[in-house]
């Protein structure tokens, strides 16, 4: 797939009919994405339906391995179609840093399935527990008190590539369960990937856990940080400092 179709997933449309019947005629589906970028009909129905497919499946077994959590919308089905090389040991953030919605004890859960011939291969670092106590000195002594906010000022300053961490290979046809916001990682080497997310409650968390989003205040606080709530503050003063992605694009230009 193109580099800008890198996360297509169920909310881009790509598991919906790619064809859909008007005036009598099977036409395309524009609600698919992908009716947009395959030009070919024959190969638009078979990803489509090969997409579909595959995301039936993740939704039953996120179904079965996690009967507690309960989806907030949609589960939504990713599909990394593009080529992945040493994106550099990171905690996953997203929508840019805001912060989340931590009214309710929300978990995120995910699961990874690589689809490819070839083993698909991370390393894993320290969690973020750990990774908060051995880097004071590293991080502001203020934190802002969200789990997204944090790991986006982790990715600008935090170095989590200075981290030690093990590699893992995952086999052609095997899964991965993690959560890619609370254990640093790196997609050493991957091309072609599905995963499946769930954000939800969980109704079985035990020993007063309450989801990461809740707990991850309680870990900068036990590591000796003070909280922060300026998220827009914190955001503002990151603008323009290079992301993990852009050091990890300088650190590939310089080995070629
Ligand atoms: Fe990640």
């Amino acid at each position: 797939m193109p580099e800008k179709h890198k996360k297509i997933g169920s909310r881009n449309g790509v598991t919906l009919t790619p064809f859909i019947l008007k005036n009598g005629d099977l036409v395309r589906n524009p609600e698919n994405a992908l009716s947009r970028v395959i030009k070919k009909d024959s190969f638009l129905a078979k990803l489509a339906y090969e997409f579909r497919g595959i995301e039936v499946q993740l939704q039953n077994f996120a179904r079965m391995m996690f009967p507690t959590v309960k989806p907030a919308g949609s589960y939504n089905c990713t599909f990394r179609l593009v080529p992945t090389r040493s994106e550099g040991l990171h905690f996953d953030y997203f929508a840019e840093g805001s912060p989340m919605d931590n009214s309710a004890p929300k978990t995120r859960v995910k699961i990874f399935l690589n689809l490819d011939a070839v083993d698909r291969v991370w390393r894993v670092g320290p969690t973020l527990p750990d990774f908060l106590k051995i880097s004071r000195g590293v991080l502001p002594d203020v934190l802002p008190a969200d789990l997204n906010t944090l790991n986006y000022l982790i990715d600008r300053i935090g170095n989590a590539e200075r981290c030690a961490a093990v590699e893992v290979r995952i086999p052609p046809g095997g899964a991965v369960i993690a959560n890619g916001a609370t254990v640093g990682h790196e997609i050493v080497y991957g091309n072609r990937m599905a995963a499946i997310e769930i954000v939800g409650e969980n109704t079985a968390f035990v020993n007063g856990f309450e989801g990461e989003r809740r707990a991850s205040v309680q870990w900068m606080k036990d590591a000796g940080y003070e909280l922060s709530t300026d998220f827009d503050g914190i955001l503002k003063s990151l603008e323009g400092v290079p992301s993990g992605i852009d050091r990890a694009k300088e650190r590939l230009s310089a080995i070629a």
